[in-house]
């Protein structure tokens, strides 16, 4: 990507910064995000959670998965193992404490990490979720390959990511509030005074909808589809690695 936007454009890597953002943010994440998206957040991890229940996974991994929300969510599944993964210990924690508060610590494990150098061998997932996470990453092709390396063959991958509506009146108004609004209201709370101008500025550098559609599909997944949540404030993205697929890329 050409454009690299980071949390507080100084000059350590997007990698150091975003994990420092959400260590600082993490005490505030839960409670903003269920604010801030209005709780519609919880409707489109379990669309997501529902498209990798078609092949009714056994061992899944939460890619970016801070808090764990994804990873709970996808408890609905009765899977043997969920995996969630991050660079931030702060939201982990998190996770880690809630984990504990629903009893489900045997099947939810944290690990933290890279997803751009995962510590797993290939072929070991059944499936992927990733909740407004690739946004993040500092080189997405990287993280992406290594999505697909780590999964099996016939494995699916649901990815949501926060995105900008394609209505030019509805763009407008959800302008104003994520560019104006939520900035104020995640400033006032996480006290870190860039997390939230940073939340829109890396939503607008995404290579969103079609673009990124083609990038998975270069990456080697196949019937990559997509489709805009709540008038494109989010974009839900699916995919499968294809049954002849044997190694990563
Ligand atoms: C917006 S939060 C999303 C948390 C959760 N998935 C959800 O749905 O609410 C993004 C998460 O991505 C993590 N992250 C960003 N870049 C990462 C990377 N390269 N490897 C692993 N985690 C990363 C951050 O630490 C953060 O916890």
């Amino acid at each position: 990507m050409s454009n690299i936007v980071t949390p507080y454009n100084d000059t350590r890597s997007k990698k150091e910064q975003v994990e420092e953002m959400f260590d600082n943010i993490a005490h505030r994440y839960d409670f903003l995000n269920h604010l801030l998206s209005l709780g519609i957040d919880i409707i489109w991890r379990k669309k997501a959670v529902k498209y990798i229940g078609s092949i009714q996974p056994k061992k899944i991994l939460d890619v970016a998965s801070g808090t764990g929300d994804f990873a709970f969510e996808a408890l609905s599944l009765h899977p043997e193992k969920v995996t969630g993964f991050d660079l931030s210990e702060g939201m982990m924690k998190y996770g880690r404490e809630k984990a504990t508060k629903l009893g489900v610590s045997n099947v939810v494990e944290f690990v933290k990490g890279d997803s751009e150098k995962m510590p797993f061998a290939d072929n070991s997932f059944d499936a992927i979720t990733v909740g407004f996470g690739v946004r993040n990453f500092e080189n997405l092709e990287i993280g992406l390959k290594e999505m697909h390396r780590v999964l099996r063959s016939g494995g699916k991958v649901a990815i949501l990511e926060a995105s900008m509506p394609q209505n030019a009146i509805i763009r407008s108004v959800f302008s104003l509030y994520f560019g104006k609004i939520v900035p104020v209201i995640g400033k006032m709370f996480s006290k870190d005074a860039r997390a939230y101008d940073y939340l829109p500025e890396s939503v607008n550098a995404f290579p969103a909808g079609l673009e990124f559609v083609r990038i998975l599909e270069n990456i080697g997944f196949r019937n990559v589809k997509w489709q805009p949540l709540t008038f494109g404030a989010c974009a839900f993205y699916t995919m499968e690695k294809p049954l002849n697929s044997l190694k990563g890329t």
